[in-house]
């Protein structure tokens, strides 16, 4: 079996992206590659697992990340809380599915009670008089780190990772003209895609295909107004300078958010935030993707647009249909990569330096993450 903790695995991807290989082909095929990739990356740091609408007070979520259960939920103060899902009495599942959430977490077997903060509160007929160093402080939920960027609820199961800040390095600066937190979540869409959650990510960071697979999109975010817009942290990213307007208003129906910088105003982002978010941010809307792993060859796609302003829902139906067009050419593609990678006995390929250089940035933040090394990639030169 590959220890794919070990640098060998991973001398492809290093060096300069002029010189560097793809991925080695058994990380989109391989189960035991699955199986460790599942602790290195997604229980090994900060990962996305729903949006900042879902978890609202009086919400709880139940998300699994590398097979571990997580509540999210707000406490009385409105701060978000995270914990594993296990009763701390004799380990029952807390909460099956998202819902509503009164003033307590309840266990549904012997009724302990903790409120909101994980602290135990209750425990209904227990003889404690009875126990011996019995002390209900110690029986407390077990806390998740959990936090807010870009919208998106992250969770850690790793405790040694630096804060969400730290590990998005300058990005929250970059996006801090948008005042995200003023948009709220207007439609979602999921979709199963047979296909490595990787190659729905990458496909994201290259625009190297657009004009083939997304003759629509092209004419929005055209090929020649790509630029690469990525700063120190975890994250890659494009920017399409001046977003154009289409040919049928795909976009330009809703409002725009207030007080945007001139390059804001006029620029289309598109980042993938390390691991598994990708975000498009226009003048006027963001559109999130959270991509779960759920088997090697296949991932669940949770999509979700985002205005600052109530749009019409004319509009609103204008722009999800396009990016559904969009989407779908995505996950067409993506599924014939991940048939040929798989069947076609794929040995590794190339990039282009120019067009793909933000995948070579994602396969060594990975490599980083599986070899220990904890780094934030650089900017982009000048
Ligand atoms: S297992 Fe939760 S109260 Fe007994
Ligand atoms: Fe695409």
């Amino acid at each position: 079996m590959t220890d794919w903790t070990e640098a060998q695995n991973w001398v492809g991807v290093r060096g300069d992206v002029s010189s560097a290989t793809t991925l080695p082909p058994a990380t989109y095929t391989d189960a035991e590659y699955f199986e460790q990739e599942r602790l290195a990356i997604f229980g090994g740091g900060w990962c996305g697992v729903a949006m900042v609408d879902e978890v609202t007070a009086g919400k709880v979520i139940v998300r699994e990340v590398a097979g571990v259960s997580v509540i999210i939920t707000r406490n009385q103060q409105d701060q978000l809380r995270g914990y594993l899902n296990s009763c701390s009495h004799r380990g029952t599942e807390l909460v099956e599915q998202d819902g509503p959430i009164d003033k307590v977490l309840r266990c549904p077997y012997h009724r302990w009670t903790f409120d909101l903060d994980g602290t135990l509160i209750s425990t209904p007929l227990l003889d404690r008089d009875a126990m011996d160093n019995f002390n209900p402080d110690d029986f407390g939920l077990r806390k998740v780190r959990v936090d807010l960027f870009a919208n998106v609820v992250w969770i850690s199961l790793n405790r040694e990772v630096p804060d969400i800040t730290q590990w998005f390095g300058d990005l929250g600066e970059r996006l801090g003209g948008y005042g995200l937190e003023r948009y709220e979540m207007r439609s979602t869409a999921t979709f199963a895609v047979k296909a490595n959650w990787k190659l729905l990510t990458e496909n994201f960071q290259e625009y190297y295909h657009l004009g083939w697979v997304h003759p629509e999109l092209a004419k929005v975010s055209r090929v020649d107004d790509h630029y690469r817009y990525q700063g120190p942290g975890r994250y890659c990213g494009q920017t399409t300078t001046p977003v154009s307007n289409g040919d049928n208003g795909e976009w330009t129906g809703l409002q725009n958010a207030s007080g945007l910088s001139p390059s804001d105003a006029q620029s289309g982002r598109h980042i993938a935030l390390f691991p598994n978010v990708m975000l498009t941010l226009l003048p006027n809307h963001a559109c999130t993707f959270i991509l779960e792993p759920t088997q090697v060859g296949q991932s669940r796609e949770h999509i979700s647009w985002s205005t600052p302003h109530e749009p019409d829902s004319e509009d609103l139906k204008k722009l999800t249909d396009f990016w559904l067009l969009v989407n779908n050419q995505d996950i067409e593609i993506c599924e014939k990569a991940q048939r040929g990678i798989h069947r076609g006995r794929f040995s590794g390929g190339r990039l282009s330096p120019t067009l793909e250089e933000p995948l070579h940035r994602f396969y060594n933040m990975l490599a980083d993450r599986f070899e220990g090394i904890d780094r934030c990639p650089d900017g982009d030169r000048e």
